[in-house]
Protein backbone atom coordinates (compact mmCIF):
# COMPACT_ATOMS: atom_id res chain seq x y z
CA UNK A 1 0.00 0.00 0.00
CA UNK A 2 0.70 3.47 -0.32
CA UNK A 3 2.89 5.76 2.08
CA UNK A 4 0.11 8.43 3.87
CA UNK A 5 -0.85 11.10 5.86
CA UNK A 6 -3.64 11.22 8.39
CA UNK A 7 -4.70 14.64 9.65
CA UNK A 8 -8.21 15.85 10.73
CA UNK A 9 -8.52 18.16 13.40
CA UNK A 10 -12.48 18.25 13.70
CA UNK A 11 -13.01 18.46 16.67
CA UNK A 12 -16.47 16.47 17.64
CA UNK A 13 -19.36 17.10 20.31
CA UNK A 14 -21.37 14.15 19.70
CA UNK A 15 -24.63 13.82 21.86
CA UNK A 16 -28.03 15.19 23.11
CA UNK A 17 -26.56 17.79 25.64
CA UNK A 18 -23.40 19.24 23.72
CA UNK A 19 -25.13 22.33 22.31
CA UNK A 20 -24.33 23.98 25.54
CA UNK A 21 -20.67 24.12 24.29
CA UNK A 22 -21.32 26.20 21.45
CA UNK A 23 -20.99 29.37 22.76
CA UNK A 24 -17.36 29.29 24.30
CA UNK A 25 -16.73 26.79 21.40
CA UNK A 26 -17.36 29.43 18.38
CA UNK A 27 -16.28 32.70 20.90
CA UNK A 28 -12.38 31.22 20.90
CA UNK A 29 -12.63 32.53 17.54
CA UNK A 30 -13.86 35.96 18.01
CA UNK A 31 -16.92 38.17 18.53
CA UNK A 32 -18.64 38.34 14.65
CA UNK A 33 -19.90 35.41 13.89
CA UNK A 34 -21.97 34.51 10.45
CA UNK A 35 -24.89 32.04 10.38
CA UNK A 36 -25.16 30.06 7.86
CA UNK A 37 -28.34 27.71 6.91
CA UNK A 38 -31.32 26.06 4.43
CA UNK A 39 -34.57 26.47 3.47
CA UNK A 40 -36.21 26.37 7.28
CA UNK A 41 -35.97 23.29 8.22
CA UNK A 42 -33.99 24.38 11.66
CA UNK A 43 -36.66 26.51 12.65
CA UNK A 44 -39.41 24.38 12.40
CA UNK A 45 -37.36 22.03 14.49
CA UNK A 46 -36.60 24.82 17.05
CA UNK A 47 -33.25 24.64 16.83
CA UNK A 48 -32.50 27.71 15.40
CA UNK A 49 -33.62 29.36 18.66
CA UNK A 50 -31.32 26.99 20.35
CA UNK A 51 -28.30 28.13 18.65
CA UNK A 52 -29.28 32.20 19.06
CA UNK A 53 -29.84 31.47 22.53
CA UNK A 54 -26.23 30.18 23.15
CA UNK A 55 -24.92 32.47 20.99
CA UNK A 56 -26.23 35.53 22.66
CA UNK A 57 -25.09 34.09 26.14
CA UNK A 58 -21.72 33.93 24.41
CA UNK A 59 -21.80 38.05 23.78
CA UNK A 60 -21.62 37.47 19.90
CA UNK A 61 -22.52 39.74 17.39
CA UNK A 62 -24.50 37.72 14.88
CA UNK A 63 -24.88 38.19 11.06
CA UNK A 64 -27.12 35.50 9.05
CA UNK A 65 -27.30 33.95 5.27
CA UNK A 66 -30.45 32.01 5.21
CA UNK A 67 -31.71 30.44 2.15
CA UNK A 68 -28.95 28.16 1.29
CA UNK A 69 -30.13 25.71 -1.72
CA UNK A 70 -29.59 21.81 -1.95
CA UNK A 71 -27.19 20.96 -4.30
CA UNK A 72 -25.70 24.67 -3.39
CA UNK A 73 -24.97 27.55 -5.76
CA UNK A 74 -21.80 29.67 -6.01
CA UNK A 75 -23.82 32.98 -6.35
CA UNK A 76 -24.80 31.80 -2.74
CA UNK A 77 -21.80 31.80 -1.54
CA UNK A 78 -20.43 34.30 -3.14
CA UNK A 79 -23.51 36.69 -1.02
CA UNK A 80 -22.20 35.51 2.43
CA UNK A 81 -18.67 36.29 1.67
CA UNK A 82 -19.80 39.61 0.81
CA UNK A 83 -21.00 39.96 4.05
CA UNK A 84 -17.95 38.44 5.62
CA UNK A 85 -15.99 41.27 4.32
CA UNK A 86 -18.34 43.94 4.88
CA UNK A 87 -18.73 43.21 8.44
CA UNK A 88 -15.07 41.21 9.17
CA UNK A 89 -16.52 38.46 10.28
CA UNK A 90 -14.37 36.09 12.50
CA UNK A 91 -16.21 32.95 12.63
CA UNK A 92 -18.43 30.77 10.33
CA UNK A 93 -21.25 28.78 11.64
CA UNK A 94 -23.06 25.81 9.28
CA UNK A 95 -26.75 24.93 10.73
CA UNK A 96 -27.84 22.20 8.39
CA UNK A 97 -26.88 19.68 6.19
CA UNK A 98 -24.37 18.73 3.50
CA UNK A 99 -25.25 21.71 1.61
CA UNK A 100 -25.19 24.33 4.60
CA UNK A 101 -21.58 23.18 5.56
CA UNK A 102 -20.32 22.98 2.38
CA UNK A 103 -21.62 26.94 1.16
CA UNK A 104 -20.20 27.47 4.61
CA UNK A 105 -16.60 25.49 3.86
CA UNK A 106 -16.71 28.24 0.30
CA UNK A 107 -17.93 31.21 1.81
CA UNK A 108 -14.49 30.37 4.52
CA UNK A 109 -11.96 30.55 1.07
CA UNK A 110 -13.69 33.35 -0.64
CA UNK A 111 -13.95 35.33 2.24
CA UNK A 112 -10.05 35.44 2.11
CA UNK A 113 -10.17 36.02 -1.47
CA UNK A 114 -9.15 39.23 -3.50
CA UNK A 115 -11.97 38.94 -6.20
CA UNK A 116 -15.83 38.58 -5.47
CA UNK A 117 -16.55 34.72 -6.98
CA UNK A 118 -15.75 31.90 -5.36
CA UNK A 119 -16.59 29.79 -8.80
CA UNK A 120 -12.48 31.37 -9.71
CA UNK A 121 -11.48 29.09 -6.57
CA UNK A 122 -13.83 26.46 -7.79
CA UNK A 123 -12.28 26.45 -11.21
CA UNK A 124 -8.64 27.05 -9.71
CA UNK A 125 -7.87 29.88 -11.77
CA UNK A 126 -7.07 31.38 -8.44
CA UNK A 127 -6.27 30.30 -4.48
CA UNK A 128 -6.32 31.52 -1.10
CA UNK A 129 -4.08 30.43 1.49
CA UNK A 130 -6.08 30.57 4.49
CA UNK A 131 -9.60 30.28 5.46
CA UNK A 132 -12.33 31.67 8.11
CA UNK A 133 -12.50 29.11 10.83
CA UNK A 134 -15.82 27.32 10.44
CA UNK A 135 -18.33 25.44 13.36
CA UNK A 136 -20.94 23.25 12.22
CA UNK A 137 -24.59 21.92 13.67
CA UNK A 138 -25.44 18.96 11.74
CA UNK A 139 -29.09 18.17 10.93
CA UNK A 140 -28.55 15.38 7.96
CA UNK A 141 -26.58 12.26 8.30
CA UNK A 142 -25.50 12.07 4.74
CA UNK A 143 -21.83 13.59 3.69
CA UNK A 144 -19.24 14.06 5.83
CA UNK A 145 -18.88 17.51 5.25
CA UNK A 146 -19.18 18.12 9.09
CA UNK A 147 -15.69 16.42 9.64
CA UNK A 148 -13.89 16.20 6.27
CA UNK A 149 -11.77 19.06 3.87
CA UNK A 150 -13.84 18.91 0.80
CA UNK A 151 -16.93 21.17 -0.31
CA UNK A 152 -19.30 20.66 -3.56
CA UNK A 153 -20.44 23.75 -5.15
CA UNK A 154 -22.63 24.10 -8.01
CA UNK A 155 -23.13 26.84 -10.93
CA UNK A 156 -26.85 26.67 -12.56
CA UNK A 157 -26.11 28.94 -14.93
CA UNK A 158 -23.05 26.80 -16.22
CA UNK A 159 -24.72 23.35 -15.17
CA UNK A 160 -21.37 22.44 -13.12
CA UNK A 161 -20.86 21.62 -9.91
CA UNK A 162 -17.47 20.88 -8.68
CA UNK A 163 -15.66 19.64 -5.72
CA UNK A 164 -13.31 22.30 -3.86
CA UNK A 165 -10.98 21.94 -1.16
CA UNK A 166 -9.57 24.70 0.57
CA UNK A 167 -6.19 25.59 1.77
CA UNK A 168 -7.82 23.54 4.94
CA UNK A 169 -11.30 23.24 5.14
CA UNK A 170 -12.65 20.63 8.14
CA UNK A 171 -14.35 22.19 10.31
CA UNK A 172 -13.07 23.19 13.40
CA UNK A 173 -15.58 21.67 15.51
CA UNK A 174 -18.95 20.17 14.54
CA UNK A 175 -21.81 19.42 16.89
CA UNK A 176 -23.34 16.28 16.11
CA UNK A 177 -26.88 15.44 17.96
CA UNK A 178 -28.51 12.52 16.52
CA UNK A 179 -31.96 14.06 17.97
CA UNK A 180 -31.04 16.85 15.23
CA UNK A 181 -31.63 14.14 12.14
CA UNK A 182 -34.99 12.96 13.92
CA UNK A 183 -37.48 15.26 11.60
CA UNK A 184 -35.41 14.01 8.15
CA UNK A 185 -37.83 12.94 5.72
CA UNK A 186 -37.67 8.87 5.00
CA UNK A 187 -36.84 10.17 1.24
CA UNK A 188 -33.78 12.27 2.89
CA UNK A 189 -32.92 9.73 5.26
CA UNK A 190 -32.77 6.94 2.62
CA UNK A 191 -30.64 9.00 0.19
CA UNK A 192 -28.39 10.16 2.82
CA UNK A 193 -28.08 6.33 3.28
CA UNK A 194 -26.57 5.64 0.12
CA UNK A 195 -24.33 8.52 0.46
CA UNK A 196 -22.79 7.25 3.33
CA UNK A 197 -22.60 3.63 1.22
CA UNK A 198 -21.25 5.46 -1.82
CA UNK A 199 -18.32 6.79 -0.29
CA UNK A 200 -16.76 3.99 1.01
CA UNK A 201 -17.60 1.74 -2.11
CA UNK A 202 -16.23 4.61 -4.43
CA UNK A 203 -12.95 5.88 -2.35
CA UNK A 204 -11.83 2.42 -1.23
CA UNK A 205 -13.96 -0.71 -1.26
CA UNK A 206 -14.25 -1.50 -4.77
CA UNK A 207 -10.59 -1.45 -6.19
CA UNK A 208 -7.86 -2.38 -7.32
CA UNK A 209 -5.34 -0.65 -5.28
CA UNK A 210 -2.86 -2.80 -2.86
CA UNK A 211 -4.95 -2.05 0.51
CA UNK A 212 -4.57 -2.45 4.41
CA UNK A 213 -6.89 -5.09 5.38
CA UNK A 214 -7.93 -3.45 8.61
CA UNK A 215 -9.35 -0.36 6.77
CA UNK A 216 -11.13 -3.02 4.26
CA UNK A 217 -12.49 -5.08 7.56
CA UNK A 218 -13.90 -1.98 8.93
CA UNK A 219 -15.31 -0.52 5.57
CA UNK A 220 -17.34 -3.41 5.81
CA UNK A 221 -18.18 -2.95 9.30
CA UNK A 222 -19.46 0.59 8.61
CA UNK A 223 -21.62 -0.54 5.17
CA UNK A 224 -22.95 -3.44 7.94
CA UNK A 225 -24.29 -0.69 10.46
CA UNK A 226 -25.90 1.22 7.45
CA UNK A 227 -27.57 -1.60 5.99
CA UNK A 228 -28.55 -2.41 9.28
CA UNK A 229 -30.22 0.85 10.89
CA UNK A 230 -31.13 3.03 7.85
CA UNK A 231 -34.53 0.65 7.66
CA UNK A 232 -35.36 1.33 11.10
CA UNK A 233 -34.61 5.42 11.11
CA UNK A 234 -36.72 5.00 7.93
CA UNK A 235 -39.75 3.54 9.96
CA UNK A 236 -39.26 5.00 13.50
CA UNK A 237 -37.82 8.57 12.71
CA UNK A 238 -37.08 9.38 16.25
CA UNK A 239 -34.69 5.68 16.84
CA UNK A 240 -32.16 7.21 18.63
CA UNK A 241 -29.73 4.61 18.27
CA UNK A 242 -29.93 4.68 14.47
CA UNK A 243 -29.80 8.13 14.20
CA UNK A 244 -26.93 8.03 16.23
CA UNK A 245 -24.91 5.24 14.10
CA UNK A 246 -26.24 6.78 11.00
CA UNK A 247 -24.99 10.19 12.03
CA UNK A 248 -21.44 9.02 13.19
CA UNK A 249 -21.35 6.13 10.07
CA UNK A 250 -21.47 9.52 8.08
CA UNK A 251 -19.14 11.25 9.37
CA UNK A 252 -16.67 8.13 9.69
CA UNK A 253 -17.81 6.92 6.08
CA UNK A 254 -15.60 10.24 4.46
CA UNK A 255 -13.27 11.61 7.63
CA UNK A 256 -10.21 10.28 5.49
CA UNK A 257 -9.24 7.85 8.21
CA UNK A 258 -11.11 4.77 5.93
CA UNK A 259 -9.38 5.57 2.79
CA UNK A 260 -5.71 5.90 3.87
CA UNK A 261 -3.32 4.70 1.01
CA UNK A 262 -5.84 5.05 -1.54
CA UNK A 263 -6.47 6.84 -4.91
CA UNK A 264 -8.49 6.51 -7.37
CA UNK A 265 -11.71 8.27 -8.90
CA UNK A 266 -14.58 8.17 -7.32
CA UNK A 267 -16.67 7.22 -10.61
CA UNK A 268 -20.42 6.87 -9.39
CA UNK A 269 -19.38 10.36 -7.70
CA UNK A 270 -18.23 11.86 -10.56
CA UNK A 271 -21.32 10.47 -12.47
CA UNK A 272 -23.80 11.58 -10.08
CA UNK A 273 -22.24 14.87 -9.79
CA UNK A 274 -23.01 15.54 -13.66
CA UNK A 275 -26.89 14.64 -12.89
CA UNK A 276 -27.37 16.56 -10.10
CA UNK A 277 -25.42 19.58 -11.69
CA UNK A 278 -27.94 19.41 -15.06
CA UNK A 279 -31.40 18.15 -13.04
CA UNK A 280 -30.72 19.31 -9.26
CA UNK A 281 -31.86 16.42 -8.32
CA UNK A 282 -30.85 14.79 -4.72
CA UNK A 283 -27.31 13.42 -4.43
CA UNK A 284 -27.57 10.45 -2.72
CA UNK A 285 -30.70 9.08 -4.93
CA UNK A 286 -28.51 9.46 -7.86
CA UNK A 287 -26.10 7.10 -6.21
CA UNK A 288 -28.43 4.74 -5.28
CA UNK A 289 -29.95 4.58 -8.85
CA UNK A 290 -26.17 4.79 -10.50
CA UNK A 291 -24.52 2.19 -8.36
CA UNK A 292 -25.67 -1.24 -8.94
CA UNK A 293 -25.96 -0.26 -12.68
CA UNK A 294 -22.02 0.73 -12.54
CA UNK A 295 -21.18 -2.52 -10.60
CA UNK A 296 -23.25 -4.66 -13.24
CA UNK A 297 -21.31 -2.79 -16.36
CA UNK A 298 -17.79 -2.93 -14.80
CA UNK A 299 -18.53 -7.16 -13.31
CA UNK A 300 -15.88 -9.47 -14.98
CA UNK A 301 -13.62 -12.02 -13.39
CA UNK A 302 -11.12 -9.55 -11.91
CA UNK A 303 -13.90 -7.64 -10.34
CA UNK A 304 -16.26 -10.20 -9.13
CA UNK A 305 -14.17 -11.42 -6.26
CA UNK A 306 -14.66 -8.13 -4.29
CA UNK A 307 -17.96 -7.74 -5.33
CA UNK A 308 -19.07 -11.18 -3.95
CA UNK A 309 -17.12 -10.45 -0.93
CA UNK A 310 -19.27 -7.26 -0.03
CA UNK A 311 -22.34 -9.72 -0.58
CA UNK A 312 -21.38 -12.14 1.51
CA UNK A 313 -20.00 -9.78 4.41
CA UNK A 314 -22.23 -6.98 3.85
CA UNK A 315 -25.35 -8.06 2.48
CA UNK A 316 -25.31 -11.50 3.93
CA UNK A 317 -25.53 -13.38 0.76
CA UNK A 318 -24.70 -17.11 0.24
CA UNK A 319 -21.18 -17.93 1.20
CA UNK A 320 -21.28 -21.00 -1.32
CA UNK A 321 -21.65 -19.17 -4.49
CA UNK A 322 -19.29 -18.93 -6.80
CA UNK A 323 -17.38 -15.45 -7.95
CA UNK A 324 -19.77 -14.54 -10.99
CA UNK A 325 -22.54 -16.36 -8.80
CA UNK A 326 -21.79 -14.31 -5.68
CA UNK A 327 -21.27 -11.12 -7.37
CA UNK A 328 -24.64 -11.42 -9.28
CA UNK A 329 -26.31 -12.17 -6.08
CA UNK A 330 -24.34 -9.20 -4.07
CA UNK A 331 -25.98 -6.48 -6.94
CA UNK A 332 -29.18 -7.63 -6.37
CA UNK A 333 -29.04 -7.16 -3.08
CA UNK A 334 -27.82 -3.86 -3.10
CA UNK A 335 -30.65 -2.97 -5.67
CA UNK A 336 -33.12 -5.13 -3.63
CA UNK A 337 -31.92 -2.46 -0.25
CA UNK A 338 -32.29 0.59 -2.04
CA UNK A 339 -35.45 -0.36 -3.91
CA UNK A 340 -37.46 -1.91 -1.87
CA UNK A 341 -36.00 -1.78 1.21
CA UNK A 342 -35.54 1.50 1.49
CA UNK A 343 -38.27 2.54 -0.94
CA UNK A 344 -35.99 4.63 -3.49
CA UNK A 345 -37.28 4.93 -6.85
CA UNK A 346 -34.86 2.77 -8.88
CA UNK A 347 -34.71 4.63 -12.69
CA UNK A 348 -33.70 7.81 -13.57
CA UNK A 349 -36.88 8.17 -15.64
CA UNK A 350 -38.58 8.12 -12.54
CA UNK A 351 -37.27 11.51 -11.99
CA UNK A 352 -37.86 13.24 -15.17
CA UNK A 353 -34.36 12.46 -16.89
CA UNK A 354 -34.31 11.92 -20.36
CA UNK A 355 -31.37 10.48 -22.35
CA UNK A 356 -30.69 13.79 -24.10
CA UNK A 357 -27.65 15.30 -22.34
CA UNK A 358 -26.26 12.00 -21.38
CA UNK A 359 -23.29 12.31 -24.10
CA UNK A 360 -22.20 16.01 -22.88
CA UNK A 361 -22.88 14.53 -19.07
CA UNK A 362 -20.23 11.72 -19.97
CA UNK A 363 -17.76 13.72 -21.61
CA UNK A 364 -17.77 16.29 -18.41
CA UNK A 365 -17.88 13.36 -15.77
CA UNK A 366 -14.37 12.23 -17.23
CA UNK A 367 -12.57 15.43 -17.27
CA UNK A 368 -11.54 15.22 -20.32
CA UNK A 369 -10.31 11.96 -20.36
CA UNK A 370 -10.31 8.75 -18.33
CA UNK A 371 -11.99 8.23 -14.74
CA UNK A 372 -9.34 5.55 -13.13
CA UNK A 373 -10.95 2.93 -10.83
CA UNK A 374 -12.20 -0.17 -10.19
CA UNK A 375 -12.06 -0.44 -14.25
CA UNK A 376 -11.39 2.44 -15.92
CA UNK A 377 -13.94 4.55 -17.40
CA UNK A 378 -14.47 6.40 -21.06
CA UNK A 379 -17.13 8.72 -21.78
CA UNK A 380 -18.45 6.30 -23.77
CA UNK A 381 -18.66 3.77 -20.76
CA UNK A 382 -20.07 6.24 -18.58
CA UNK A 383 -22.86 6.96 -21.53
CA UNK A 384 -23.72 3.53 -21.34
CA UNK A 385 -24.07 3.47 -17.69
CA UNK A 386 -26.37 6.13 -17.71
CA UNK A 387 -28.44 4.89 -20.12
CA UNK A 388 -28.90 1.50 -17.81
CA UNK A 389 -30.29 3.86 -15.66
CA UNK A 390 -33.08 4.88 -17.23
O1 LIG B 1 -32.71 23.52 3.52
P1 LIG B 1 -33.40 22.94 4.70
O2 LIG B 1 -34.69 23.61 5.02
O3 LIG B 1 -32.51 22.80 5.89
O4 LIG B 1 -33.89 21.45 4.25
C1 LIG B 1 -32.98 20.42 3.87
C2 LIG B 1 -32.99 20.12 2.37
O5 LIG B 1 -34.24 20.40 1.82
C3 LIG B 1 -33.47 19.12 4.46
N1 LIG B 1 -33.03 18.92 5.85
C4 LIG B 1 -31.78 18.97 6.34
N2 LIG B 1 -31.80 18.69 7.66
C5 LIG B 1 -33.11 18.49 8.00
C6 LIG B 1 -33.88 18.64 6.85
N3 LIG B 1 -35.23 18.51 6.85
C7 LIG B 1 -35.81 18.22 8.02
N4 LIG B 1 -35.11 18.04 9.17
C8 LIG B 1 -33.76 18.17 9.20
N5 LIG B 1 -33.11 17.96 10.34
O6 LIG B 1 -32.95 18.11 3.63
C9 LIG B 1 -32.80 18.62 2.30
C10 LIG B 1 -31.45 18.22 1.77
O7 LIG B 1 -30.42 18.87 2.50
P2 LIG B 1 -28.93 18.88 1.93
O8 LIG B 1 -28.09 19.63 2.89
O9 LIG B 1 -28.94 19.30 0.51
O10 LIG B 1 -28.57 17.31 1.95
P3 LIG B 1 -27.20 16.57 2.09
O11 LIG B 1 -26.71 16.60 3.48
O12 LIG B 1 -27.41 15.24 1.49
O13 LIG B 1 -26.17 17.42 1.20
C11 LIG B 1 -26.10 17.24 -0.19
C12 LIG B 1 -25.00 18.10 -0.81
O14 LIG B 1 -23.70 17.73 -0.32
C13 LIG B 1 -22.84 17.41 -1.45
C14 LIG B 1 -23.83 16.90 -2.46
O15 LIG B 1 -23.28 16.87 -3.76
C15 LIG B 1 -24.97 17.91 -2.32
O16 LIG B 1 -24.64 19.12 -2.97
N6 LIG B 1 -21.77 16.49 -1.02
C16 LIG B 1 -20.82 16.97 -0.20
C17 LIG B 1 -19.73 16.23 0.16
C18 LIG B 1 -18.65 16.76 1.01
N7 LIG B 1 -18.70 17.99 1.46
O17 LIG B 1 -17.69 16.08 1.30
C19 LIG B 1 -19.52 14.86 -0.29
C20 LIG B 1 -20.75 14.26 -0.89
O18 LIG B 1 -20.35 13.21 -1.73
C21 LIG B 1 -21.63 15.20 -1.64
O19 LIG B 1 -21.20 15.37 -2.98
ZN1 LIG C 1 -21.59 11.71 -1.71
Amino acid sequence: MQDFVFYNKTKVYFGKNQLDNLGTEISRFGKKVLLVYGGGSIKKIGLYDKVMSQLEKAGMTVFELPGVEPNPHHTTVNKGAAICRKENVDVLLAVGGGSTIDATKGIAAAAKYDGDDVWDLVTRKASVTETLPIVTVLTLAATGSEMDGGCVISNVDTNEKFGYFGPDNHPDVSFLNPENTYSVSAYQTASGSADIMSHIFDVAYFSKQDEMDMLLRIQEEVLKTVVKFAPVAVKKPDDYEARANLMWASSWALNDFLYEGYSQATVCHAMEHELSAFYDITHGHGLAILTPRWLSYVLDEETAPRIRRFGVNVMGIDASLSEMEGAKEAIKALEKFFFETLGLQSRLSDLGIDDRNFAVMAKKACFGGVLHGFTDLTPDDVEKIFRMCL
